[in-house]
């Protein structure tokens, strides 16, 4: 089977291993992947949203499977762009219609989800132009601290969470006047929920799901939680505080009741679904939904999952995902992002990364942005190599990351020195 993968990520290096690892893998292209996508499969330069030429990429390179990394493709449809194409429609892409993917793409759409179909959440309310005034005045009614949210995608910023009704005010008119551009026509206020959050993924045919293993990602660039939120800038998998008791809880009333929602709605969901929750008070709730997997949750979610993800894939088309068992091994897994110096504001691109070629001690490599120049791996993003490690323990998963972040270099490098620890 011919697999294209879409993305250029972290999470998407780790796929591109573990499809690699498929003996039903023939040939693997990544669009547009990275410099370390390229050691799993041919990297080919074309972007995730540009339709027409994966069309005429799927065409010349027979492709069987199309599975999408990153929720913008989804947003934008691939899903649907496929089903309305003749040459097309019989190659299932692994991910969500456009309808199915606005539970990511619309906050306001996935908390009116989340309200008709009782699934816990923040309370909330959604407001655009029209309605500033409502929102003004139901700021006035709400304790603080005030949560507001950007309707659209918006890159992982789109949240602001501030202590005062005059900020939350501001905040609001700001967003509404165009501070994310469309995405913040609509903007969401919602209560603050204080607790942990852990992040839970499926895999779904709009009906049936397969939980995946869960994740603990570390969202703030600071050590101790603090500082700017990030795309993440490491993981821990499993989650130490996920009982099964909670986990029941999450499984009852937040996956069955999504996943009946969606059945309901007849969306065409046949992908990953990722539940951003919080536990408050031993109670689980949704922060959000995701209709792809997290990055970096993923380098170290796919270290535990023992099966041939193919093999799924190949479950899941063909409409047989209720047949599989989902080996999740017990091994304690660590991811630690090297992010560039400045991230997530400004930071350089084009840094030499030295240390790649030494000797790796017990972790995967994962990039996320770099590119291939010549025999050079340089720097291309924020968020630039992801070190995961596995062990019986995380402190010796950690260790092993550790002792790698320290090897690898380039300049500006910075990453987190307490990811994982106190358990
Ligand atoms: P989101 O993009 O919706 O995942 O939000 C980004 C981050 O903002 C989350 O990971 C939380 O840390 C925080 N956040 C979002 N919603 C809430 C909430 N209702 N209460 C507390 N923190 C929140
Ligand atoms: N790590 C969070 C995300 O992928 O959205």
């Amino acid at each position: 089977m011919n697999i294209l993968l879409l993305g250029n990520g972290g999470r998407e290096h780790a796929l591109a291993w573990k499809i690699n690892q498929s003996p039903i893998c023939q040939q693997l292209f990544i669009a547009p992947g990275n410099a370390g996508t390229s050691n799993e499969g041919i990297n080919i330069p074309i972007e995730p949203t540009d339709f027409e030429s994966i069309k005429d990429l799927v065409l010349d390179e027979e492709i069987d499977i199309v599975v999408v990394g990153p929720e913008l493709p989804l947003v934008k449809g691939i899903f649907d762009y496929f089903q309305a194409d003749e040459e097309l429609k019989h190659i299932p892409v692994i991910g969500p219609s456009a309808e199915a993917a606005r539970l990511e793409g619309s906050k306001a759409y996935a908390k009116q989800f989340m309200q008709d179909f009782n699934i816990p959440t923040a309370t909330y309310q959604s407001f655009t132009k029209a309605t500033l005034t409502e929102g003004l005045n139901f700021i006035d009614q709400q304790s603080p601290p005030f949560v507001l949210k950007a309707d659209g995608l918006a890159a992982g910023k789109g949240v602001v969470i501030v202590d005062t009704s005059f900020e939350a005010k501001q905040e609001l008119e700001a967003m509404l006047n165009g501070k994310f551009g469309a995405a913040s026509q609509a903007v969401v206020i919602e209560q603050f929920l204080k607790g942990q959050e852990f992040s839970v993924f499926v895999l779904t045919d709009g009906k049936h799901y397969k939980i995946l293993p869960a994740a603990k990602d570390y969202k703030r660039v600071g050590e101790g939680d603090r500082g700017l939120n990030t795309g993440g800038m490491g993981s821990i998998s499993p989650v130490p505080f996920l009982t099964s008791e909670l986990m029941k809880k999450v499984e009852q009333r937040i996956i069955q009741p999504t996943i009946k929602g969606i059945e309901t709605r007849q969306l065409n969901y046949r992908g990953f679904l990722f539940f951003g929750l919080i536990e408050v008070e031993g109670e689980p709730f949704v922060i959000e939904y995701n209709c792809r997997l997290g990055d970096p949750e993923t380098q170290s979610v796919l270290v535990r999952l023992d099966n041939d993800l193919v093999e799924i894939f190949e479950a899941l088309v063909e409409g047989r995902l209720s047949e599989v068992v989902i080996e999740e091994n017990d091994v304690q897994a660590v991811t630690v992002i090297l992010v560039a110096g400045g991230y997530p504001e400004q930071y350089d691109k084009g840094k030499e990364i030295k240390g790649l070629e030494t000797e790796i001690y017990d972790s995967f490599i994962f990039h996320a942005g770099t590119k291939q120049l010549g025999a050079q791996v340089l720097t291309d993003g924020g968020r630039v190599l992801a070190i995961t490690a596995y062990g019986d323990t995380f402190q010796e998963a950690l260790a092993a990351c550790y002792k790698n972040a320290q090897l690898i270099n380039f300049q500006g490098k910075y990453y987190r020195k307490d990811i994982g620890s106190g358990y």
